[in-house]
């Protein structure tokens, strides 16, 4: 997901997965309205495709349940009286007919040897001038190593508008090396990007 539309050939894009709501006694409501309160910036108002999985990653299909909602233009609600088995928890994700953007790069400023490692926003501001959005509307965040760590880290702050922080001394052991990638608002991009 999230090619860059000169990639794709098209102008569609795919949004990430939202799991705003979980399963409660009346069910599992994710609906797009809701959505798009939340992550203004993350989401289109008139997706044309919408997808259903469980939180585990499974893909739900409409046909495959009885869903009081399962629409692009809405969203997705599974309601219990609706079924046999209670509505599992689930993600869904729309394709929007326009394009967001992940222009920048992976930024690894830090290294886990001091304290913990810090890849902070403002930081990386000052450090890589006018190659990050001043205002993301999404963070990433990997082990440098791209290899998917087997720890648990306990992070200090893991957000788009402060950036990422782990301390070594919240861990068991010391904090991997982390390098953190932002999305940013697509007239950001489309200034500074050759897609
Ligand atoms: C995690 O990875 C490290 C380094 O590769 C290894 O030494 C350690 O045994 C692994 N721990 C677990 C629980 O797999
Ligand atoms: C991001 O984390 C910082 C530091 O913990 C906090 O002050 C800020 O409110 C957080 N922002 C959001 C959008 O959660």
């Amino acid at each position: 997901s999230g090619q860059p539309a000169s990639q794709t050939g098209n102008i569609f894009q795919v949004t990430r997965w939202f799991d705003q709501d979980d399963p409660s006694r009346l069910g599992d409501i994710e609906m797009l309205p809701l959505i798009l309160i939340r992550y203004p910036l993350q989401i289109c108002p008139k997706p044309i495709a919408i997808e259903v999985a469980t939180v585990g990653g499974t893909t739900v299909l409409p046909t495959e349940n009885n869903f009081l909602v399962y629409d692009p233009t809405q969203g997705f609600a599974c309601v219990n009286a609706q079924q046999i088995r209670r509505c599992q928890d689930y993600k869904v994700r729309f394709t929007c007919p326009m394009r967001f953007c992940q222009c920048t790069r992976w930024f690894d400023y830090d290294n886990p040897d001091g304290g913990g490692d810090s890849e902070l926003l403002a930081d990386l501001l000052n450090i890589y001038p006018g190659q990050i959005c001043p205002n993301p509307i999404d963070i990433d965040v990997e082990p440098v190593s791209g290899i998917p760590s087997n720890k648990t880290f306990f992070y200090i702050v893991y957000n788009s508008t402060t950036g990422f922080e782990c301390i070594n001394s919240n861990q068991r052991g010391v904090c991997d090396d982390y390098k953190v990638r932002f999305t940013c608002p697509e007239e950001w991009c489309s200034s500074k990007c050759q897609y």
